[in-house]
C-alpha cells in the first residue's frame, strides 16, 4: 500500500517537472527574454556578443535604406534593388548559419517583426523592379520602414 503510494507520488512529481520543463521552454519560445525598462520598452536580455551582433545587422539595414535612396535618386533601379535584395531573406539565412540560438530568445512579435521585415525588403526589390513610379517605390519604403519605427518603439538591448 505504501508501495503503490510512493508511485503514485513520483508519478506526479515527474509530471509536474515535465510540464515544468515544457512550459518553461513554450514560454521562453513565445516571450523570449525580456523585463520592462525605464522608458517603457522592453528590455530583450542577449549577451553582450549577441547584442553586438544585432546591432551590426541593424547599421546594415541603415545602410541598405540609405544606398536605395541614392540609387533611386541616380534613377538607377537595378542598383537599388540589388540594396534591397542585401538585407532580404537571403541575409536571415546567412546569420542564421551564424547565430541561431539569439532566434530562442527574442520575444515571438518582435521576431515576426524582424523576419517580416527581411522580406519585406525582397518584396521592395520587386517593387523597384516592377514598372512602378518613383513615388510609389517611396511609399513603399515608408510603409516598410514603418516596421523600424514599430520594432524601435517597442523594444531595447540591454
Ligand atoms: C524586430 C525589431 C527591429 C526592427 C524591425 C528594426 N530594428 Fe533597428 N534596432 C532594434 C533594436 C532592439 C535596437 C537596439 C535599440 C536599443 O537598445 O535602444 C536597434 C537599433 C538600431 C540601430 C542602432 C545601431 C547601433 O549600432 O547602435 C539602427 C541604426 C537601426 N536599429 C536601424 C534599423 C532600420 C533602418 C530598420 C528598418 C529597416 C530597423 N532598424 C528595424 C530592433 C529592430
Amino acid at each position: 500500500m505504501k508501495d503503490k503510494n510512493n508511485y503514485r507520488i513520483a508519478t506526479i512529481a515527474l509530471a509536474i517537472i515535465w510540464i515544468g520543463t515544457v512550459g518553461g521552454f513554450a514560454y521562453f519560445f513565445l516571450f523570449g527574454v525580456s523585463r520592462l525598462g525605464p522608458d517603457g520598452r522592453e528590455i530583450v536580455n542577449v549577451t553582450p556578443g549577441e547584442k553586438q551582433f544585432v546591432l551590426q545587422e541593424m547599421r546594415q539595414l541603415l545602410e541598405a535604406t540609405q544606398q536605395i535612396h541614392v540609387a533611386m535618386g541616380k534613377g538607377n533601379r537595378e542598383e537599388a534593388a540589388q540594396a534591397a535584395e542585401s538585407v532580404g531573406m537571403g541575409m536571415v539565412e546567412e546569420l542564421a548559419a551564424v547565430e541561431s540560438t539569439i532566434l530562442f530568445k527574442l520575444p515571438a512579435p518582435m521576431k515576426k517583426l524582424g523576419l517580416g521585415t527581411h522580406r519585406e525588403f525582397d518584396n521592395l526589390a520587386q517593387t523597384i523592379r516592377s514598372n512602378a513610379t518613383d513615388s510609389q517605390v517611396m511609399e513603399h519604403m515608408g510603409q516598410l520602414m514603418s516596421r523600424c519605427v514599430a520594432c524601435h518603439a517597442t523594444y531595447r538591448l540591454p
